[in-house]
């Protein structure tokens, strides 16, 4: 490697968003494979870290949160770039960095907002662009475009535009809940992630609380119906060529794949999952079909649902910044497929530039 320039990855994590913890820690997974004896040969790094007010720190602070030196809510004000000034990224360092790595997980990044920004400096970045992102990101959009396509996924309703406060929207909302959909329902805010604003509804005397909860998060909410699942997930990565990973299995034991299970939880994982190999083939397929329909590339997770009693296959979703923490499927699943994760962080960097 002797002669030749290392490349300078800028690490993007924190953000203003729900999920800004779940940020950090796969950015602490992720810096700690940069920066493992092999891939120091080949890369730098930069850290640049979005607080929860959406403020820029700079690249001292930043790294010193990633490393645990100080709290993420530090107040002091030095090396910090507050939002509300117009030019509030001016002290950011952006030059230098030769390819980006935004590990934002929901709003604020994942949905395409940081690959808008990022677009500007005309440097490579891991993962999709802004397109695939935005979609990704919204329940809604992404299952329309997947109904349209005929991608098998569970039944569901949409309900935008509305001003939920009001009885007789209430009203008409439950009563078209009731005639289309069977019990148990899933209620979503159509923006989100780490199953945050989601609740399972076991009848219609809960329905209006979990709409309101949604709410809280977005003013767009899907509404589906819940089926007894296994939950399958499969790991993408590539560009025009899309590669897929072995197909990995969680089992929980709460109800359902909720925010404390996916963080908290000593949740119980098979890779390969153990199904049929010709279900095996279907969801790869499924996963790469799905991807190139939402312009989805470099890495991505499919997740998808199989019905207990049918094993009938059902796309769920695709995360186009899938989590990199200790107990996330994506890192597990490329490790069963042949790559650790020091060889799958400079495999995605490899792919952002084309190589
Ligand atoms: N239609 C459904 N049927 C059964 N379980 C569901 C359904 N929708 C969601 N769930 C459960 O809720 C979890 C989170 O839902 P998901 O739509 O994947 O949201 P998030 O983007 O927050 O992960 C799923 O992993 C699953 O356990
Ligand atoms: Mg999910």
């Amino acid at each position: 490697m002797i002669g030749v320039k290392k490349k300078c990855i800028g690490l993007i994590f924190g953000g203003e968003s729900n999920e800004h913890e779940v940020s950090i820690s796969s950015a602490k997974t992720v810096f700690k494979a940069f920066n493992s004896e092999i891939n120091k040969k080949r890369f730098t790094i930069k850290f640049f870290y979005i607080n929860k007010n959406g403020d820029w720190l700079d690249g001292d602070l930043s790294e010193k949160i990633l490393i645990g030196e100080i709290k993420n809510d530090s107040t002091k004000k030095q090396g910090k770039f507050k939002k509300d000034k117009i030019n509030f990224l001016d002290g950011i360092e952006f030059q230098n960095v030769d390819v980006w790595f935004p590990l934002l997980h929901g709003f604020n990044g994942e949905d395409g907002s940081i690959h808008g920004l990022l677009r500007f400096t005309n440097k490579p970045m891991v993962g999709c662009g802004i397109l695939g992102s935005a979609i990704g990101m919204d329940k809604i959009l992404m299952r329309t475009i997947f109904s349209n396509l005929k991608l098998p996924q569970v039944n569901f309703l949409v309900f935008q535009n509305e001003d939920f406060k009001e009885k007789e929207v209430q009203n008409k909302i439950i009563n078209e809940i009731l005639k289309k959909l069977n019990f148990p329902i899933f209620v979503k805010p159509s923006n989100s992630g780490s199953s945050l604003g989601i609740s399972k509804v076991k009848n219609e005397s809960e329905i209006l609380k979990a709409l309101e909860k949604a709410r809280e998060i977005d003013s767009r909410i899907l509404v589906e119906e819940g089926l007894e699942v296994r939950e399958i997930e499969c790991g993408i990565i590539g560009n025009s060529k899309l590669l897929t990973s072995e197909i990995g299995e969680v089992n929980y034991e709460s109800d359902w794949y909720d925010f404390n299970s996916k963080y908290y939880s000593n949740n119980q994982i098979t890779i390969p999952a153990e199904i049929d190999s010709k279900i095996t083939k279907e969801i790869k397929e499924i996963a790469i079909q799905s991807c190139k329909a939402l312009n989805i590339f470099g890495f991505a997770r499919v997740d998808f649902f199989l019905e207990k009693s049918s094993n009938k296959i059902l796309l769920n979703e695709i995360n186009t910044i899938p989590g990199f923490t200790k107990n996330s499927m994506f890192p597990m699943l490329w490790k069963a497929s042949g790559l650790n994760i020091e060889q799958l962080v400079a495999k995605l960097v490899d792919i952002s530039l084309d190589l």
